[in-house]
């Protein structure tokens, strides 16, 4: 447990059923690291808290906490197993972004279609509470013209009621634009609010989102930054704020590209303006949401911050067996425009974009991040 969390409004109460080992999930655990479970998922847990991954993507399936009214929620989107042929949507995997300033700008920005995110990573090391993916990418990157043969790391960890994660790419070869992310999709109420199954009542907060990075109609950067006015649709930095706040402001269409209403925008987090920080001492957001209680506090060593609203969902994306309402056609068990929130951590993009577009050396990227869940007893 690291010390330097203050769970000053909150209240965990004890989670048996939760952070306890089944005989389930033994299945390939603890040592082994060539086994999966039965459908191919690999478990870990700690004090309230479980996740459960596959290889696809390096990513996440399932993450369980317990919420204000005691229910166990399953609070990311996912798969039911591990036998992905063809995935709808980007999965929760390792992001592999690519310089914005490449020559190329048609948009190669999250890997192509071999990105990390759609391979099957390696597991290399599985214990109770934690499991580490590797992935060697080689020169050229499987016809995605990356140059440079890339090892890539990623290891998650659950201590009580925390998850973090760790990533690490190196280029062994030639000099290559690695930019690593992770991209959890979030419903902090496992699509399991009676009232609505969208997550615009969800509040976030991003204390050190001043700018943000200019786009172009499909999502390119321009290479300026814009300030986020207070009381703007992209102010998160003056005070906590429902992501559907602003979801009818006129500001608000063509915010994230032609024609699209919501958020999808790298914000930049200026916390280095008043000289070093250290990165563990506060959060650079907090979501979370009324109806659940449930809060994710997101510390990082990067820089940016990308928010993402699931503007481009459109109700074809299935829930999991542990989200939504069986049997109730009221509640179609699927994923809505608006339904999840996706914060995505990653590097200096703003440091490429003063730097004018010179070549900067990302051969190397390291990414941190850790997310701690809280259950609230008073609202953000
Ligand atoms: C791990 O599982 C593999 C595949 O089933 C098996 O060959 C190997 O012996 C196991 N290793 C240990 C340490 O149990
Ligand atoms: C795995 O999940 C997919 C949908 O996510 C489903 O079509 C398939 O039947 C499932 N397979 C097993 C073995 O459960
Ligand atoms: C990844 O592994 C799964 C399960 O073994 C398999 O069904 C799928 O085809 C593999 N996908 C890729 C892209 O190799
Ligand atoms: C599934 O993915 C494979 C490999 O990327 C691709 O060749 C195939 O066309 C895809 N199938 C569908 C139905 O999208
Ligand atoms: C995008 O790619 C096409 C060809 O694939 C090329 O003609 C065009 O110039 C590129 N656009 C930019 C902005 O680089
Ligand atoms: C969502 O928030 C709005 C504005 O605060 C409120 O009117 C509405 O009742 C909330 N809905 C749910 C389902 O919590
Ligand atoms: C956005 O929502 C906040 C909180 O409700 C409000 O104070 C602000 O005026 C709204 N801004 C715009 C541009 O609609
Ligand atoms: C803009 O988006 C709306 C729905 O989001 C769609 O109905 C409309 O056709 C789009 N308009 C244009 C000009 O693309
Ligand atoms: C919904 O989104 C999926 C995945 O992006 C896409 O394949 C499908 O065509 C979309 N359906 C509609 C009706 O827009
Ligand atoms: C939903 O209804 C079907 C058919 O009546 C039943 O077999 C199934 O168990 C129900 N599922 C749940 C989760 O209640």
């Amino acid at each position: 447990m690291v010390g330097f969390i203050t769970f000053g409004l909150v209240a965990w109460l004890s989670l048996l059923a939760l952070g306890q080992s089944t005989a389930e999930d033994n299945v390939g655990a603890a040592g082994n690291s060539s086994v999966a479970r039965q459908d191919g998922k690999y478990v870990i847990r700690s004090e309230g808290i479980v996740g459960h991954f596959i290889p696809y993507g390096a990513s996440i399936s399932n993450l369980f906490v317990q919420d204000v009214h005691g229910k166990v929620r399953d609070i990311v989107l996912g798969f039911d197993n591990a036998t992905i042929k063809n995935s709808t949507f980007e999965i929760d995997g390792v992001k592999y972004h690519t310089d914005p300033n490449d020559n190329n700008k048609n948009d190669t920005l999250h890997g192509g279609s071999k990105g990390w995110d759609y391979r099957n990573w390696t597991v290399e090391a599985h214990t109770a509470d934690s499991i580490t993916f590797s992935l060697i990418d080689p020169d050229g990157s499987e016809g995605m013209g990356f140059p440079g043969k890339v090892i890539a790391y990623v290891t998650y960890t659950l201590t009580p009621y925390q998850w973090h994660l760790s990533m690490t790419a190196v280029s062994l070869t030639k000099k290559t634009p690695i930019m690593l992310s992770s991209h959890t999709y979030w419903n902090l109420d496992g699509f399991q609010n009676p009232s609505t199954p969208l997550a615009l009542n969800h509040s976030l907060f991003v204390p050190s989102a001043g700018l943000r990075v200019e786009t172009d109609s499909i999502g390119i950067p321009t290479g300026n930054l814009l300030a986020n006015k207070r009381g703007g649709v992209n102010d998160w930095w003056s005070t906590p704020k429902q992501l559907g706040a602003n979801i009818t402001s006129r500001d608000l269409l063509g915010n994230c590209g032609y024609n699209c209403t919501g958020y999808d925008n790298c914000y930049v987090l200026n916390r280095d303006a008043q000289g070093p920080y250290n990165w563990r001492q506060a959060p650079v957001a907090k979501l979370a949401s009324p109806f659940s209680g449930i809060q994710v506090d997101v510390y990082t060593d990067q820089d940016a911050f990308q928010v993402y609203i699931c503007n481009n969902m459109n109700g074809t994306l299935a829930l999991k067996k542990t989200q939504g309402f069986f049997n109730d056609s009221s509640h179609p068990r699927v994923v809505n425009k608006y339904g999840c929130v996706v914060m995505e951590v990653e590097g200096s993009m703003a440091s490429i974009i003063r730097s004018g577009g010179a070549e900067v050396d990302r051969s190397l990227d390291q990414v941190t991040m850790l997310m701690c869940l809280r259950r609230l007893t008073s609202s953000l």
